[in-house]
């Protein structure tokens, strides 16, 4: 639909995303729309109102504004409105829009506005993924004229990974412009639509004659029981969308590090954090694969969805891995696993004697290389797709070649964690993907996002 010379209405909560409600708001001004704004109190932390204002050319609608000047704030910002849109859309105003509290000028436009809502989620992914967000996007989502955008999972500004992304402004835009429906037909096209109540603006509902059985809850026309065009907030979970590319695959991921015991109070570990790992868990469910996570210890959080089993030791991951081993399609070797362990584990916390101490040290099975071994026996029958990962420091080249060819696998993720912005626990890192049948490509520097996709995307490939 053309925006040009359609009044929208910004709602702005607080949320580390505001910075791209300014985004926004050019891309529709662009387009010809005229917007106005309005904001939550905790909103104007993150970016000062002054902005909205001098980008809107108009004074912004605050809590705590001019409210002699404009007392009707509240009622002639939406009642002016054809659209009102808000982004970010916070934890907190999602639950007062659900609720129907209106304390601040956000809630109070959502529940005084005539014209249709577009909400916007952004936040990390443990709130998104919160009964209490779900809840009350369910109930958003069945508000007559009120369509939530679908929140996209990727890299949140917290440095942890999983939905609850804001949708791009570009992205936001294009969904306005084209007009296309989302679980309802709640913005259909102007033909079908009655459009008496505003004359110029955005349609409320479907024409009259359109067959419905619920009455609009704010007196709006009827829903219609058309089929969605464009199902992008669709509550299906990925796993049962026949139209992703892993739909009806298995993955099978190790994760996060192993803690090989000393003593009862002391071990050998590493330094992963299991980011890499949450990004490629993320990626595959996002992609329609059924995930399956083997994960020693770490800090950072799957997304729900992923079926994690926990294990301490290298051993334990092996034998968990072995044991999951026949049903995956794909088998991803993230885990950073202890190459040794104690030959023996003290049964009681080791005394301090002040004297020199050695730890014998044996080698922990090779869960990569037994997992090809496995592989290969099993024949043609079952060609698994088996990646490994491996982190060198020195001769990147020359070890990842030798490495890959005594693993038997089909790729081998090489990264670095040279840089001090990049590798353990951070967001970024230096890969290449080798595979079985190429050269070593140069090593380069990218999120853990991309690394996941580089690898989801060549295990797609293989797997035809
Ligand atoms: C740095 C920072 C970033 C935040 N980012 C978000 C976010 O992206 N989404 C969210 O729902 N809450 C976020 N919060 C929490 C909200 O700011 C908080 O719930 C606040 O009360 C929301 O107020 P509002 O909904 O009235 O704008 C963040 C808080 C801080 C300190």
């Amino acid at each position: 639909m053309n925006l040009a010379g359609k009044k929208i209405l910004l709602g702005v909560s607080g949320g580390i995303a505001v910075y791209k409600a300014c985004e926004l708001l050019r891309l529709l001004q662009k387009k010809g729309a005229t917007v106005r704004v309005c904001m939550t109190d905790a909103a104007t932390e993150f970016v000062a109102p002054l902005t909205f204002a001098s980008l809107s050319k108009c004074p912004v609608y605050l809590k705590n504004g001019a409210v002699e000047a404009r007392p009707f704030q509240h009622i002639d910002f939406p009642h002016w409105a054809d659209l009102y849109l808000v982004v970010p859309a916070t934890a907190n105003v999602i639950g007062k829009f659900a609720c129907g509290i209106a304390d601040d000028p956000v809630s109070l436009c959502f529940m005084s506005c005539t014209c249709p809502r577009v909400v916007a989620p952004a936040m990390n992914v443990a709130m998104y993924n919160s009964p209490a967000v779900k809840r009350n996007l369910e109930i958003l989502r069945n508000f007559e004229d009120t369509v939530v955008l679908e929140s996209p999972a990727g890299e949140l500004a917290c440095g942890e990974v999983g939905q609850g992304r804001l949708m791009e402004p570009a992205e936001i835009v294009a969904y306005l412009d084209e007009r296309r429906a989302l679980t309802t037909n709640k913005f259909t096209e102007p033909a079908e639509v009655n459009v008496a109540e505003k004359g110029e603006g955005l349609p409320l509902a479907p024409a009259a004659g359109a067959s419905s059985a619920t009455p609009s809850p704010r007196g709006a026309a009827p829903k219609t029981p058309e089929p969605p065009a464009f199902p992008v907030a669709s509550d299906i979970p990925p796993t049962q969308d026949v139209s992703l590319p892993g739909h009806g695959k298995k993955v099978l991921l190790t994760a996060g590090r192993t803690e090989e015991a000393i003593d009862p109070v002391r071990y050998i570990s590493n330094r992963s954090s299991g980011k890499t790992a949450v990004a490629l868990a993320s990626v595959f469910y996002a992609n329609g694969f059924e995930v399956e996570v083997v994960a020693g210890p770490m800090e950072a959080a799957f997304p729900g969805g992923v079926a994690v089993s926990r294990v301490q030791s290298a051993r334990e991951m092996h034998d968990a891995v072995m044991d999951r081993l026949g049903t995956a399609d794909a088998v991803v070797h993230c885990a950073a696993v202890a190459d040794y362990r104690p030959a023996h584990a003290a049964s009681e916390k080791i005394k301090d004697s002040r004297s020199q101490l050695t730890i014998e040290l044996v080698p922990n099975p090779n869960i990569l290389r037994d997992c090809t071994a496995a592989r290969n026996s099993a024949g043609q029958s079952h060609r698994q797709v088996i990646v490994g990962f491996a982190l060198e420091t020195d001769h990147f080249e020359q070890h990842a070649k030798e490495k890959l060819a005594k693993s038997g696998a089909d790729a081998l993720l090489l990264n670095a964690p040279v840089a001090s912005d990049s590798g353990f626990g951070h967001d970024c890192v230096r890969y290449s993907l080798v595979r079985s049948d190429g050269a070593v490509p140069e090593m380069s520097m990218g999120s853990k996002v991309d690394l996941a996709q580089e690898i989801v995307d060549f295990v797609l490939e293989k797997l035809g």
